[in-house]
């Protein structure tokens, strides 16, 4: 078998040559590669490896063949395509397409450090991009028809990648849960992220799609104000905040969310499924007629630039001022270490207000001294040529 760990030997796994690590998640080892081909023929791609620990329990090989099946039927252009599912050697792993850019969660946290939000057209564009996704793979039929029943299960900014070229694509469906599959809980691996479960999910209920939509109704919310909503400082604190904690509207905190898109948030953000959005189809919908009422364009573009901004493709520094984002703020360069959390909603009101004073004020401030000022002046020279005012 090849050599994955050589320090300084080009790494092989299979047909892949492994070019750098991207990240570990909860069960996985990520990493960029590539396939070479005849004439420098050479593809990007990454492979996603089960972790050595875990490669072992048959419990989480299940749960990643379970991916890989489920992963591999789809072919949707807002859902990272999985083209292969191999064994190598002892290792399970999936090769996928790569998505150059990054992870939304990266995102919201680089503009976080210069004092900004995504803002709300970014927020709707996810929405869109990650509604089509869900809408598609919550219809997914078996081959003889059968729904799937497919749910994701961890709709969360880690799991959702925009692209350089603006992009919105979802992954790793590694906890989606389809009746295909309904026992597939690991002990002792939390299925998901806790802040970003649907209140069903987290009290153990069954779900189904509309469990995603609300996940994705924390996703945009965070993506338009720059804040975490449910997140505790404890599991505790956080399911109590997710299952009964108040929700501010958004545009509470940031004045330019419009009042349509607060309504299509905590739509989203319903506690009970039931009055909820019943299918991302009716959460598209309302987005749609939202972002043409607007007349916003669809901002792949916008996207695309907000990517490059925050992390340029040279590695530099990003620019100090991100046209593209909502909230003005001190801007403050993000660090390479950009693992920095977003505060929380419930300690932000006061840090979101806007600025009342702000150079307008300053501005006036100054004109009214120089007005003094000039005056005197001209009290000054009157009375030194001897001529009083009328
Ligand atoms: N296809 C991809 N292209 C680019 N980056 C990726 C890709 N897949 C994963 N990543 C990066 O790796 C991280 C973890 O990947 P993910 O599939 O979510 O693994 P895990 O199951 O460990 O959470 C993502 O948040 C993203 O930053
Ligand atoms: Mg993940």
């Amino acid at each position: 078998m090849p050599s994955l760990d050589q320090a300084g030997a080009t790494r092989l796994f299979g047909k892949y040559r492994l070019l750098r690590d991207l990240g570990a998640g909860g069960m996985a080892q990520i990493y960029l590669a590539a396939i070479d081909g005849p004439g420098g023929f050479e593809k990007q791609c990454v492979v996603k490896k089960i972790l050595p620990e875990h490669a072992k329990n048959p419990n989480f090989a299940q749960m990643f063949i379970h991916e890989a099946k489920v992963a591999a039927m789809m072919s949707h252009q807002n859902i990272v395509q999985v083209f292969e599912f191999a064994l190598e050697g002892e290792n399970y792993f999936l090769a996928m397409e790569y998505v150059s850019g990054s992870a939304l969660g990266r995102l919201m946290r680089a503009a976080r450090k210069l004092g900004s939000a995504l803002g709300p057209q970014v927020a709707v564009d996810v929405g869109l991009g990650i509604g089509h996704a869900l809408e598609y793979a919550h219809a997914m039929q078996a081959a003889d028809g059968t729904p799937m029943g497919i749910v994701h299960r961890d709709v969360s900014p880690e799991n959702i990648l925009v692209s350089r070229d603006g992009a919105v694509k979802l992954t790793d469906f590694g906890v989606v849960k389809s009746s295909m599959n309904a026992e597939a809980t690991v002990a002792g691996v939390v299925k998901g992220k806790w802040a970003y479960m649907s209140p069903e999910q987290v009290t153990n209920q069954r779900v189904d799609g509309r469990s995603d939509l609300f996940s994705l109704g924390i996703v945009m919310y965070e993506a338009c104000v720059g804040r975490r909503l449910f997140r505790g400082d404890s599991v505790a604190a956080t399911v109590t905040a997710l299952t009964s904690g108040t929700i501010t509207p958004p545009s509470a905190l940031v004045p330019d969310v419009p009042a349509g898109l607060d309504a299509i948030i905590m739509k989203a953000l319903e506690r009970s499924p039931a009055r909820r959005y019943q299918s991302a189809t009716e959460l598209l919908h309302d987005l749609e007629a939202f972002r043409a009422n607007q007349g916003w364009q669809p901002a792949r573009r916008k996207l695309s630039e907000l990517v490059n901004t925050l992390f340029p493709r040279d590695g530099s520094a990003p620019k100090s001022s991100i046209t593209t984002l909502s909230m003005p703020g001190g801007a403050q360069a993000p660090s390479q270490n950009d693992e920095e959390e977003l505060p929380l909603v419930s300690d932000s009101v006061k840090l979101m207000e806007p600025t009342p004073a702000g150079p307008s004020a300053a501005l006036l401030v100054a004109i009214g001294l120089a007005a003094v000022l000039g005056s005197a002046l001209v009290w000054v020279l009157l009375l030194l040529l001897d001529r009083p005012p009328s």
